[in-house]
């Protein structure tokens, strides 16, 4: 299936965005690497603010709300560059920190895209909804593809554990894990389903789509595959419960192997399981229930009236202390899934009965009610309803049983004592064995399981295990119970570590990069040494349980008296903080230091059992019944006994059982784990980490700190760690110079792309881009240290932005000429208009020009339509001449077609002559091979006539020969039989001479003669019998003859058909010379015709050429009658506009005409008073003469006038003059004579004005 088919996937977009929306959300994201960083948030995780002020060891920074604050640097966290939006695979972001680890989650959550890759992590985040990506059309998808060519997915981690156990021969494991609610079961199944899919040969079960499931029911009911995925709601009844996180919490871990042969085929399957808690099958805790089948069980009518159970589960103690239903799980519908498992499972009708019946017996035991005897240490039964009912259930006499739990009998050395029990004590003692029954019968449920998919393990060649199993818990109280589950996940994750560490290694080797290992796992060791190695906490634990008298207290004091200030991992406990319960002690582990409480850990550890009770049970009716089987490892002290009876023989029996018994929990538990590991270490591990987003349960709902809490529990955050140790980032050589080439463009263009991005990396050197610490150069990779691929990017933007300043520096230069440009036209085009109207106003009234002006318009226009006239005329000619030249053409291709069509027919005679002639040169040759056939046959019947003549030829004379010697030898016979009979005769005459002779003789000479006749006798008959003889070979004679005739007429016919044959042969060779002559007739034809087409093809050719010369130069007409109408057409354009601007300057010509002819009468009237006021202005002239003659008469007198006033003044100056000096001598001499005396002249002055008249 192609990638377009994908997307139409309605599952498609939640795995992969399409890269437009990609590159669209990138382009629009509202911060930036440089300008924003992330500032921790209590609520949010990490919130994005904008850097205000950027100091060295601090920045300042506006939050999105706008207040400022100021962060440490080390508080702060930088943000990805946008290109690592979103991304599938955390480890390649090049800032490795929480904040962009949570982001991207969160980003990628937003969009429902649950699954991403940190490294060798596939990390899940809960949906909380039903998303369409676990389909049958998704699964194929994922089918034999690589993990790198489709977007994250579980089906992907599957995919690649399946391809990697066919190629490598290798076991697998899928490591799921994740607290409470996550989603690992979901994910378990989800992956057995895909195995089950492609074990099973490519169809799918169930699991994916809806509809397939039920498919594959009717197909398949008891398939091995189905069975694999039916066996998870058969043990999920038993061992999942609700819980405040998890509706379905399953309270056990379990291993799940899937077995296949050698070519991957499903063969088998098998089931470990790890940790129940057992506590939920007495008490539960607010807003829990206990295991769902209780619940299931009680909506079957049926079964409660077998089991005389009431309809009201809270009459039941034991599993009705909380909630007793579920949100949306219907425990009815529950039941029919139950019920349906075991079907196909293959439990029979007695094993489920057994199963319900021991589940009612525990809540019938919750129900026993116990009371102190009056002044004893001694408790009895209070009520017998209850114990009988389940004694019944139970197949054991009651009394025994209420004897059992209340006084126990214990073995104290070889006697038999019993021990008084107080109530508090026999309900503890019911409660364990309750508790111990439950757990028993899951073990039993699991061993049952497993036996149905044992398939045929015999062709097991590899397997897949699936481990679910809870993962890292702090809880306000954290028991014996989260200290096992803790200690699993660090060996887990010391696992991971070392894996990562290993694959790193190998990497690292495989690219030749020099690195100095380090081995991760190591860091865990030392907490790990801490729980498990001898004076650790598990192995003093389990010695405190064998130390009489020790208490929790006494275990805590020796566990700090040990550790404390001398172990790094052991601490002290912190005083509880809100909800937190009081601590005896802390560890340190990988994920946080966890405060334990050790209340309860040496009972937890010994979790001691009533031994009379088991014994009682054991003891109980029928030993096929699930309560006496679930007990057959485990060994009471009555066994012990009765053991020890039977004799030493059995004493390894005796001893195993005795060990198994005094088995502690860690003991157990231990051993489970470190089978697990070691199994483990055998297989080549994928892991998942599942989320849980929130704990309301709500899809699409991110609950920062609870995520975060996660990411460090369970390992992704310590993952990268380790990455930004080494050299997280990697990218092949041909991405990086296709990425960076920009950076070192004449470097990137060497050939050989590795030396060209060595020679990058070294021209980055230099420029101090980088430094040699940030990267090395492998065999096909660079690897880059954390964050430095931020710094190229940035590089990069900066270069790119560099680009793009050009280019738009010139876009926009361009644009600024452009608009230069048509401004400076319009500036022209003013002036000439200006210029224009101005030189229109001077000569608007010149009568040519008016003359003009009227015929203007008609010369231009008569101009413009002789041109256009042309134009068209032209037009029309090339129009014609193009219409001839599309006749000719049509014309010419006809005729090509023609030509084509006949050379094409010719070409059709001539192959349909060939093949005549062909099948007639295949005739003739069949002919001749029947010819020589015939000859041969007919040579053959010759050869065969001759043998046959020779033969008869040879059988007559023989024949001949044979009659000719029997009758020699019969007619010797004769001669000889009839000399005899003549002898005989001549005897007899002699004999009857002698009998004449003598009468004795004759009786013995008649003898002799009957003797002799008789011999006779025998001779005629020899004879006779030589006479059938002949006649026999007569006929012989006879029939050979006529064979002979046969033959000889056969001869004739075949001489006939010789003949025939002959004649045809002569005939075909006669057809066949003609033929021949057909031939090289045709031949001629052909060799004719083939000239004929080579001159057509060459004509075809040459009109092809000239058809193509004539179609180019029609398409330079075209082309050209394009232009000339182009031309017209802006032409014509041109004239419309000329003719409109003709129009217009008409208008305002006759605009100003008008205004000519009103300014006309205007002119008339204005000379009209002009002639008036002429008159006017001629008398006036008139006047003026008049006047200015007296004026001027005037004047002159005034002027004589003048000249006698100007003599007169000149005298009188000269006068004055001469005044002036005597008035001054007098005043020299006044001011000699009397300096001091007062003026006498003081008032002589005159004054005279400019005409010299006195004033
Ligand atoms: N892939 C998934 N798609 C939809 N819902 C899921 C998915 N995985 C988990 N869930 C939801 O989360 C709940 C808890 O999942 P479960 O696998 O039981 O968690 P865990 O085993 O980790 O405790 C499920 O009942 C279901 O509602
Ligand atoms: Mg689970």
């Amino acid at each position: 299936m192609a990638q377009s088919e994908w997307m139409q996937d309605p599952g498609w977009k939640f795995l992969r965005q399409s890269d437009e929306e990609k590159l669209q959300e990138q382009a629009t994201r509202k911060f930036d690497n440089k300008t924003h960083t992330w500032i921790p948030d209590p609520e949010e995780g990490f919130l994005i603010a904008a850097i205000a002020v950027d100091e060295t060891d601090s920045l300042s920074v506006t939050l999105p709300n706008g207040t400022q604050k100021k962060y440490t640097r080390d508080q702060c966290q930088e943000i990805n560059p946008a290109k690592f939006e979103k991304t599938e695979d955390m480890s390649n972001l090049t800032m490795l920190n929480e904040a962009s680890v949570l982001h991207n989650l969160r980003q990628r959550y937003r969009n429902m895209m649950i699954y991403t890759y940190s490294g060798l992590f596939c990390v899940f985040v809960n949906p909380y909804k039903m998303l369409p990506i676990y389909t049958d059309s998704v699964a194929k998808m994922y089918v034999n593809r690589r993990r790198s060519e489709m977007p994250p997915h579980l089906f992907a981690v599957a995919d690649e554990a399946f391809r990697n156990m066919i190629s490598e021969h290798e076991n697998q494991s899928m490591l799921i894990t994740g607290e409470s609610g996550a989603g690992k079961t979901e994910n378990t199944k989800k992956v057995i389903s895909y195995f089950a899919m492609i074990g099973a040969g490519g169809q799918a079960v169930g699991g994916g789509g809806q509809a397939s499931e039920i498919d594959t029911k009717k197909k398949s009911e008891n398939s091995l595959e189905n069975q694999i995925v039916q066996a998870n709601p058969a043990i999920e009844a038993f061992g999942n419960g609700a819980t405040v996180r998890n509706y379905n919490s399953s309270r056990f871990g379990k291993f799940i192997r899937i077995h296949f042969d050698k070519r991957g085929k499903l063969v088998g399957g098998d089931i470990e399981h790890y940790l129940l808690e057992k506590s939920r099958v007495i008490k539960q805790a607010p807003g829990e229930r206990s295991y769902h089948i209780f619940y299931q069980m009680m909506t079957q009518k049926k079964l409660r009236d077998r089991f005389s159970l009431t309809d009201n589960i809270r009459d039941y103690n034991f599993v009705s202390q909380a909630e007793i239903t579920v949100p949306c799980m219907d425990d009815k519908e529950e039941f029919k899934a139950t019920n349906t498992a075991f079907d196909v499972m293959g439990f029979s009708d007695f094993e489920k009965d057994e199963l319900y019946k021991t589940c009612a017996a525990i809540m019938f035991m919750g129900n026993m009610k116990f009371k102190q005897k009056p002044r004893d240490e001694q408790a009895e039964i209070d009520g017998m309803d209850a114990p009988e009912k389940a004694a019944r259930l139970l197949g054991v006499n009651v009394d025994l049983f209420i004897h059992a739990l209340c006084a126990p009998k214990i073995k104290v050395g070889n006697e038999w004592v019993t021990k008084a029990q107080n109530v508090q004590q026999v309900d503890w003692g019911v409660g364990a064995l309750s508790k111990a029954i439950y757990a028993r019968v899951f073990t039993w449920l699991i061993n049952r399981c497993n036996e149905t998919l044992t398939g045929h393990l015999e062709d097991a060649a590899h397997y897949i295990g699936v481990l679910d199993i809870a993962g890292f818990e702090i809880f306000n109280r954290n028991s014996f119970e989260q200290l096992w589950i803790n200690f699993v996940n660090e060996k887990l994750q010391q696992f991971f570590n070392h894996h990562m560490f290993v694959l790193e290694q190998e990497e690292y080797r495989r690219e030749g990069i020099e690195w100095t290992f380090i081995d991760f796992g190591l860091d865990l060791q030392a907490c790990i040494e801490l729980i498990e190695k001898p004076l650790g906490i598990i192995s003093m634990l389990d010695e405190e349980c064998i130390v009489p008298k020790a208490t929790d207290m006494t275990y805590v004091d020796k566990l700090t008296n040990q550790h404390l200030g001398k172990h790094p991992n052991f601490v002290k406990a912190k005083p509880p903080k809100g909800k937190e319960a009081h601590a005896h002690f802390a560890i340190v582990h990988y994920a946080g230091t966890v405060r334990y409480n050790a209340e309860q850990w040496l009972d937890k550890n010994k979790d001691p059992l009533n031994d009379s009770a088991v014994a009682c049970l054991k003891a109980g009716g029928n030993p096929e019944a699930l309560v006496c089987k679930i007990w057959s490892d485990y060994m009471t002290d009555v066994d012990r006994e009765a053991a020890a009876a039977r004799g030493k023989t059995e004493t390894g029996g005796k001893k195993k059982g005795k060990s198994a018994s005094f088995m502690t929990v860690s003991t157990m538990y231990r051993e489970s784990l470190n089978s697990l590991m070691t199994m483990l270490h055998t297989t080549h591990p994928h892991f998942i980490r599942c989320i849980i987003p929130n704990e309301k349960k709500t899809s699409g709902l991110i609950e920062a700190p609870l995520v975060l809490n996660q990411l460090t529990c369970n390992g992704v955050l310590e993952g990268i760690r380790i990455c930004r140790k080494g050299f997280p980032n990697r990218m092949c050589y041909d991405e990086f110079r296709y990425r960076y080439a920009i950076l070192a463009a004449d470097e990137a263009n060497d050939k050989d792309t590795k030396v060209a991005s060595i020679k990058m990396l070294d021209k980055m050197l230099k420029t101090q881009l980088l430094i040699a610490d940030h990267f090395r150069s492998g065999a096909t990779k660079v690897f880059f240290r954390a964050g430095v691929l931020a710094r190229l990017e940035e590089a990069r933007d900066e270069a790119i932005a560099k680009f793009i300043l050009y280019f738009q520096a010139a876009i926009r230069a361009r644009l600024a000429l452009d608009d230069y440009a048509s401004k400076i036209q319009q500036i022209d085009a003013a002036g000439i208009i200006q210029e224009n109207v101005r030189s229109w106003v001077v000569v608007r009234k010149w009568p040519w020009f008016r003359l003009y002006a009227k015929l203007k318009p008609l010369l231009k226009g008569m101009k413009s339509n002789a041109e256009i006239e042309a134009l068209e005329k032209r037009c029309k000619e090339i129009e014609a001449a193009h219409k001839i030249e599309e006749e000719t053409r049509k014309r010419l291709e006809d005729e090509l077609r023609a030509k084509k069509e006949e050379c094409a027919d010719t070409q059709a005679a001539l192959d349909r002559e060939r093949a005549a002639i062909e099948r007639r040169n295949k005739e003739i040759e069949e002919l001749n091979a029947s010819l020589r056939k015939e000859q041969e046959k007919l040579e053959e019947a010759d050869k065969k006539q001759k043998d046959l003549e020779k033969q008869r030829e040879r059988e007559r004379k023989e024949a001949e020969e044979k009659e000719r010697k029997l009758g020699a030898e019969l007619e010797q016979e004769k001669n000889r039989a009839q000399a005899e009979a003549e002898v005989y005769k001549e005897k007899l005459k002699t004999a009857e001479e002698a009998a004449q002779k003598g009468e004795r003789t004759r009786k013995a000479q008649e003898k002799e003669l009957t003797d002799m006749a008789n011999q006779l006798e025998a001779a005629r008959q020899k004879n006779d019998r030589q006479e059938n003889e002949r006649n026999k070979l007569a006929e012989q004679l006879e029939k050979a003859e006529n064979e002979a005739i046969v033959e000889r007429k056969q001869r004739d016919e075949m001489q006939k058909a010789n003949k025939k044959l002959e004649a045809q042969l002569r005939a075909m060779k006669e057809q066949m010379e003609l033929m021949q002559k057909d031939r090289s007739n045709s031949d001629v034809d052909l060799k004719r015709r083939d000239e004929e087409i080579s001159i057509l093809k060459s004509k075809a050719l040459s009109d092809a050429n000239l058809i193509a010369k004539l179609q180019s130069t029609l398409r330079a007409l075209i082309a050209r009658i394009e232009e000339l109408e182009e031309d017209l057409d802006a032409q014509s354009r041109a004239r419309n506009r000329i003719e409109k601007h003709r129009n217009e300057l008409q208008a305002q010509l006759d605009s100003i005409n008008e205004q000519c002819t009103e300014a006309k009468g205007q002119l008339t009237a204005q000379v009209h008073l002009n002639n008036t006021r002429a008159t006017e202005m001629a008398e006036l002239h008139r006047e003026i003469e008049r006047k200015s003659l007296t004026h001027e008469a005037y004047v002159a007198d005034l002027c004589s006038m003048q000249y006698l006033t100007i003599s007169q003044l000149r005298n009188l100056s000269q006068q004055a003059a001469t005044i002036e000096n005597e008035a001054s001598q007098l005043l020299d001499i006044r001011r000699a004579q009397t300096l001091g005396g007062a003026l006498t002249r003081d008032n002589t002055v005159t004054i005279y004005d400019e005409n010299g008249s006195h004033l």
